[in-house]
């Protein structure tokens, strides 16, 4: 029997860090659910981990009235997240490079980079309600696993 695909899921939470271990279960158990590899699975929820570190921090400001939504959206062989702030957002193409000599030694600057290394898109929009990440992922060998998800 095919299982009926997975409709999105949607968390709003206010800006705590500590609910970023929350948002893990239930984006790690996705993942499971979805047959990511438990490799991709572990570098995704850190690249989510990450976007939602910038969301919280350089979006909201830390400020714990201002909330963030993280929603995970399943599609056939790939997984999308998207992670909204409050904030105005930032040009993901002119931050710079972590790895030129003159920014190797700085404590910070790297999230961005790695969220790019890790996932298949990564994009930044923002409109009057604030600021919102995109990461896609697609499945490795999703061509092999039935459809369905
Ligand atoms: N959601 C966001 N809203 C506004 N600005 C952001 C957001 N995410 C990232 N930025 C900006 O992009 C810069 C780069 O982010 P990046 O995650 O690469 O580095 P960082 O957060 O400063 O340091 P770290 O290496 O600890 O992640 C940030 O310093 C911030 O100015
Ligand atoms: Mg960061």
């Amino acid at each position: 029997m095919t299982a009926a695909p997975l409709l999105p899921v949607s968390l709003t939470c206010n800006t705590d860090l500590r609910f970023i271990d929350l948002i893990q279960v239930v984006g790690s158990e996705l993942l499971k659910h979805m047959n990511f590899s438990h490799e991709d699975g572990e570098r995704v929820w850190l690249a989510i981990q990450e976007g939602i570190g910038n969301a919280m921090r350089h979006g909201n400001k830390l400020d714990k009235r201002k909330n963030i939504q993280v929603t995970f959206t399943p599609q056939a062989n790939r997984l999308e997240i998207r992670i909204h702030d409050n904030g105005k957002g930032v040009n993901l193409d002119t931050l710079p490079n972590p790895n030129l000599p003159e920014n190797l030694l700085k404590p910070c600057g790297r999230g961005v980079f790695f969220m790019k290394q890790v996932m298949d898109q990564v994009v930044m929009e923002t409109d009057e309600s604030g600021s919102t990440l995109l990461l896609v992922k697609q499945r490795r060998g999703a061509e092999h696993v039935a459809e369905g998800v």
